[in-house]
C-alpha cells in the first residue's frame, strides 16, 4: 500500500504526545484490541496531572491509571466494566456509567460529555492521508470527530478496516509510531453446559437468518454449530474468531440482508491475530459506529434477526440481570437491549437470552424467584423472549406470569425446581401448579 508522503517524520516520542494532556481534561480511550497502551503507559508517567477524567468501553492490557496510587490523577468512567476495571469500580476509584451502547456516540457528539482529547490507535495513513480506527470503531469514531484534539498511537500492526472507520491523518494533533502486537482475546474452552445451550440455540437458527452474537463461551458454542446452515447474515456489535470459518466456508453470505447486503457488519472485533488478519483490508467486513450497528430501527429491517446475549440471573417474571452480581457491577448494558429489541421487531426474528442454569459450581440457581438486591435489569420482562439454559429453551413472549414461572422452572437445574416452585407459591401475585 502506498503511504502518505512524509507522515513518519512527524512522529514524536510517546511522552511528547501525552505532553498535550492537561489536568481536568476529559479523555476518550480507544478500546479492546485497539487500546493505545503505549500512550496510557506514558500518561501515567506524567506526575503533574490531577483530576483527569477517562471515558472508555472495554479496555485491554495493563491499566496502570486505575491503580490506587493514581486515584488523584485519573478518574475513570467505564461505559462498560470489563475484568480490568472491576477492582477499581469495586473500590470506588472508577464510576460505572449505565448506558445503551447505541447511545454512547451521542454523549460525545452532543457534548453531554465534552471531550477534550481522543486517545486512539490508528492504522498508518494511506496515500490519501487516511488512517483507520482498525479493530474498534464503536464510539471511537464520534470521539475522534468531537474531541478538541486527537492523540494517536499509529501502529503498523493495526488492521486497515473498511466501513466508516476513517480518521484523516491531518486531524491528529500528535502521534507516536509503533509496531506493537495488538491485545488478543483467546476463545475460552466450551464446557458441557455451554455446548448444550449452544445446541438448543443453533436448532432455532433458520437458513437466511441475520445473526448478532455477543462475546463469550455461549455465543461461541452457537457459532461452532452453524456449519450446516445456509446463507446466514451478520449484523452485530462485535464478533470473535469463530465467525471466520463460517465466512470462509460460505455459510455466511449476507445474501438476504436488507441493510448492508453482502457485507458482514460489526462495530468492533475481539479475538486472536488470525481474526485481525482476516478483517485487514477485507471489503466483506464493514465496521460502523455503534449508534449505527446497534440502531434498533436498522436491526429490525434485516430478515429473521437472531440475537444471542448472555445473562447472569433471571427472575421468574423474566427480568434479566446482565450487568451486576447483586450490587457488584460486573459488566455493562452494552448492546444487549439494542439487539434484543431489534431482533424481536424483525420479521421472523428471535431474541434469545442464554445462561447456564447455575453458578458457583452448581451451588446457586441463576433462575430465581427474586433477583439479588442491587441486581441490574438490562432486559426487562417486557422485552424478553426466548430464554435458554442447558435444560432447554422457552419462549416467554405473551405468557402470563404464571406460565412464565412454569416455563422458567422447567429449564432450571432439577436440584432447584421444587424450591423455586415453593418460593413462587409464597409470592402473592402468581402461583405455580
Ligand atoms: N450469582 C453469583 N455469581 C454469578 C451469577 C449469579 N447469579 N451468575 C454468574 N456468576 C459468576 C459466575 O460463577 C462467574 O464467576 P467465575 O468467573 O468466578 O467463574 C462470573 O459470575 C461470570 O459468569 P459467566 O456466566 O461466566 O459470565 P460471562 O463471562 O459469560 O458473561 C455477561 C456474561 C452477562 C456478564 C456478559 O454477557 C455481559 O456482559 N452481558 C451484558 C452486555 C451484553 O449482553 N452485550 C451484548 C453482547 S456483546
Amino acid at each position: 500500500m502506498k503511504r502518505y508522503p512524509g507522515w513518519e517524520q512527524r512522529a514524536v516520542a510517546a511522552q511528547d504526545v501525552v505532553a498535550h494532556l492537561k489536568s481536568q481534561h476529559k479523555i476518550f480511550v480507544h478500546g479492546a484490541a485497539a487500546t493505545p497502551t503505549t500512550l496510557l503507559d506514558a500518561m501515567v508517567e506524567r506526575r503533574d496531572l490531577q483530576g483527569v477524567e477517562l471515558f472508555h468501553l472495554h479496555l485491554s492490557g495493563p491499566l496502570r491509571f486505575s491503580e490506587p496510587q493514581y486515584r488523584d490523577a485519573f478518574i475513570s468512567n467505564p461505559l462498560f466494566t470489563d475484568h480490568g476495571m472491576r477492582g477499581a469500580v469495586d473500590e470506588g476509584r472508577a464510576y460505572f456509567v449505565p448506558v445503551f451502547l447505541s447511545d454512547v456516540p451521542d454523549l460525545f457528539s452532543t457534548r453531554r460529555i465534552p471531550l477534550d482529547v481522543a486517545l486512539v490507535s490508528l492504522s498508518p495513513p494511506d496515500e490519501h492521508g487516511l488512517c483507520t480506527l482498525g479493530t474498534s470503531v464503536d464510539a471511537a469514531r464520534a470521539a475522534t470527530e468531537h474531541a478538541t484534539i486527537v492523540l494517536a498511537e499509529i501502529n503498523e500492526q493495526l488492521p486497515r478496516t473498511y466501513g466508516a472507520t476513517v480518521v484523516p491523518f491531518e486531524r491528529v494533533t500528535a502521534f507516536v509510531h509503533t509496531n506493537r502486537p495488538l491485545h488478543e482475546a483467546h476463545t475460552p474452552p466450551m464446557s458441557e453446559v455451554e455446548n448444550r445451550i449452544g445446541e438448543h440455540i443453533a436448532a432455532l437458527v433458520e437458513d437466511g437468518s441475520t445473526l448478532q452474537m455477543g462475546i463469550g463461551a455461549i455465543p461461541n458454542a452457537v457459532l461452532s454449530r452453524l456449519g450446516t446452515k445456509n446463507d446466514l447474515g451478520v449484523h452485530t456489535e462485535m464478533f470473535s474468531d469463530l465467525l471466520v470459518p463460517l465466512m470462509k466456508s460460505g455459510v455466511v453470505t449476507n445474501k438476504y440482508k436488507t441493510v448492508h447486503r453482502g457485507r458482514t457488519v460489526t462495530s468492533f472485533v475481539s479475538g486472536s491475530r488470525a481474526l485481525f488478519d482476516f478483517v485487514d483490508n477485507n471489503q466483506l467486513v464493514e465496521f460502523h459506529p455503534c449508534d449505527r450497528t446497534n440502531d434498533t430501527a436498522l436491526i429490525r429491517q434485516n430478515p429473521r434477526a437472531v440475537a444471542v446475549n448472555a445473562a447472569l440471573e433471571i427472575d421468574l417474571t423474566g427480568q434479566v440481570c446482565a450487568d451486576s452480581i447483586g450490587h457488584r457491577i460486573y459488566s455493562g448494558i452494552g448492546g444487549q437491549m439494542d439487539f434484543i429489541r431489534g431482533a424481536a421487531l424483525s420479521e421472523g426474528g428471535k431474541a434469545i437470552i442464554a445462561l447456564p442454569s447455575t453458578a458457583k459450581n452448581g451451588q446457586i440457581s441463576r433462575i430465581v424467584s427474586t433477583l439479588k438486591p442491587g441486581a441490574g435489569v438490562v432486559t426487562t420482562r417486557g422485552h424478553v423472549q426466548y430464554v435458554a439454559t442447558e435444560y432447554g429453551i422457552v419462549d416467554l413472549h405473551g405468557l402470563n406470569l404464571k406460565k412464565r414461572a412454569e416455563a422458567l422452572i422447567s429449564i432450571a437445574h432439577p436440584d432447584f425446581r421444587a424450591e423455586l416452585a415453593r418460593e413462587v407459591r409464597e409470592i402473592r401475585h402468581f402461583l405455580v401448579g
